[in-house]
């Protein structure tokens, strides 16, 4: 089972872009206005809620990471949007292929967002890195986006990767809703169950994108090594849901197992296809915290190892008919398939933001679609970001993840050797 190449990630020869003047643009930190003031606009007596309550069955609040390359910043805004939710966390992150004014503008564009300012959870990474999916460099980059993430907030539940190919499937309200009830300690990773996946582990690598500048194709070593026999090999799909305890223990390495196969996997090919799955059938702490389900719709492509078919209108139906919160890859911002997807599915309208409980008043209405203008608020009143209303697909998948949350705690099937 492998990635696909389509551009979600890095893959050009560009030059290198000088160093950056800031290192880390947290935008979210600026002008945070303090929780629970009147919302300046719209209905001006109503009580904002700024933060997010935790526990109690309120709902949970998950850490997105959105990585893209040079030319994604629109996609990426466009998959923020699709996205947002007050209660959660959001860092973008784009690769060294693209120049410090791409990253400039993109921090820029969220900045210009009130809404953004005032919630201030969404963050920019100023720095710039090296990226290839199939090596080391794409894992050394998600731990990386973790540990921010639990730098930046001590409150969320879920770490979440997501590139700028990728698209949701269903509202926030519905997806929060769906996490609201299950014990805050699953894990989502999908496991291969294919026979000889496992042959790509014996082959060696050397992944240029740790120590260039510059992106650069992995390098193939012709001698190839045995199959380690100090733990076994598990893997999948490289696209997660994980908590944030089990990112702390793979990002903290208080335990040596995480750090050993980090390295181990350095030298390997596809590395995030095996990392967490390893990690979480040899750790007797996690072992039975596992869904295996990454949520994700993708149709691994069987002509051609290592790829994913890029999905379009005629996908559409089968899509949503899983149940998969998200789907990926898909190939332009502007594919009708995403409008589409706004239109039935988010009712959201072509540069604004999802509505939901936090947010009612905006979405498509028949009469003002084609006559919103350009500059307008993306949510001129917000309510409470404590509630949340499902829709069918929500409560849908809410009764799919808790039959799914059983099994799981039963079984350890997916850490049996295939
Ligand atoms: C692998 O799992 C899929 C469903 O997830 C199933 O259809 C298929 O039969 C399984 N294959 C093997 C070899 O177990
Ligand atoms: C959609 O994708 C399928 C295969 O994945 C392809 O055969 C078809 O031509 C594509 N349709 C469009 C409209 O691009
Ligand atoms: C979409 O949002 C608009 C504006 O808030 C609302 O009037 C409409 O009922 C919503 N449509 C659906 C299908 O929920």
């Amino acid at each position: 089972m492998r990635t696909s190449n389509i551009s979600s990630w890095c893959s050009g020869y560009l030059l290198w872009i000088p160093a950056l003047l800031v290192t880390l643009v947290l935008l979210g930190a600026i002008s945070r206005s303090s929780p629970n003031v009147f919302s300046r606009y719209g209905n001006k007596y109503q009580l904002s809620v700024g933060v997010p309550l935790k526990g109690n069955g309120n709902p949970p609040i998950f850490a997105y990471w959105i990585c893209g390359t040079e030319g994604e910043s629109e996609r990426i805004l466009r998959l923020l949007k699709a996205i947002y939710h007050p209660r959660n966390r959001y860092l973008l992150q784009l690769d060294s292929c693209s120049s410090d004014y791409d990253r400039g503008q993109l921090a820029l564009s969220v900045q210009a967002e009130e809404v953004f300012r005032y919630f201030g959870n969404v963050y920019v990474v100023g720095k710039s890195f090296a990226l290839n999916q199939m090596g080391s460099s794409a894992l050394a980059a998600t731990l990386h986006a973790a540990a921010l993430h639990l730098k930046l907030s001590t409150d969320w539940d879920w770490f979440i990767t997501l590139s700028a190919s990728d698209y949701p499937l269903m509202n926030q309200d519905d997806l929060l809703h769906a996490f609201t009830l299950l014990p805050r300690n699953t894990n989502f990773i999908h496991f291969t169950n294919k026979t000889g996946w496992k042959e790509q582990t014996d082959r060696i690598v050397n992944d240029p994108n740790l120590y260039l500048q510059e992106v650069a194709p992995l390098l193939y070593a012709v001698e190839k090594r045995t199959m380690p026999d100090a733990f076994k090999i598990f893997g999948g799909s490289p696209w997660t849901i994980l908590t944030r305890d089990f990112m702390e223990y793979c990002v903290k390495g208080w335990d040596n197992f995480p750090r050993k196969l980090l390295m181990y996997l350095s030298n390997v090919p596809y590395p995030l296809e095996s990392y967490f799955h390893t990690i979480i059938c040899s750790s007797s702490e996690f072992k039975n915290s596992v869904v295996n389900n990454d949520l994700r719709y993708i149709l691994w492509d069987t002509s051609a190892l290592g790829k994913a078919k890029v999905l379009n209108m005629s996908h559409y139906d089968q899509m949503l008919a899983s149940r998969a919160a998200f789907a990926r890859p898909f190939q332009t911002d502007d594919d009708p398939v995403l409008n589409k997807i706004d239109e039935s599915v988010l009712n959201r309208t072509s540069k604004g933001l999802v509505p939901g409980e936090w947010c009612p008043g905006i979405g498509r209405s028949k009469s003002l679609e084609n006559s919103t203008p350009d500059k307008e608020d993306l949510c001129p009143s917000w309510g409470n970001i404590n509630h949340v209303t499902p829709g069918p697909r929500g409560v849908s998948l809410q009764e799919f993840l808790a039959k799914l949350a059983v099994e799981g705690r039963f079984t350890t099937g997916h850490c049996q050797e295939h």
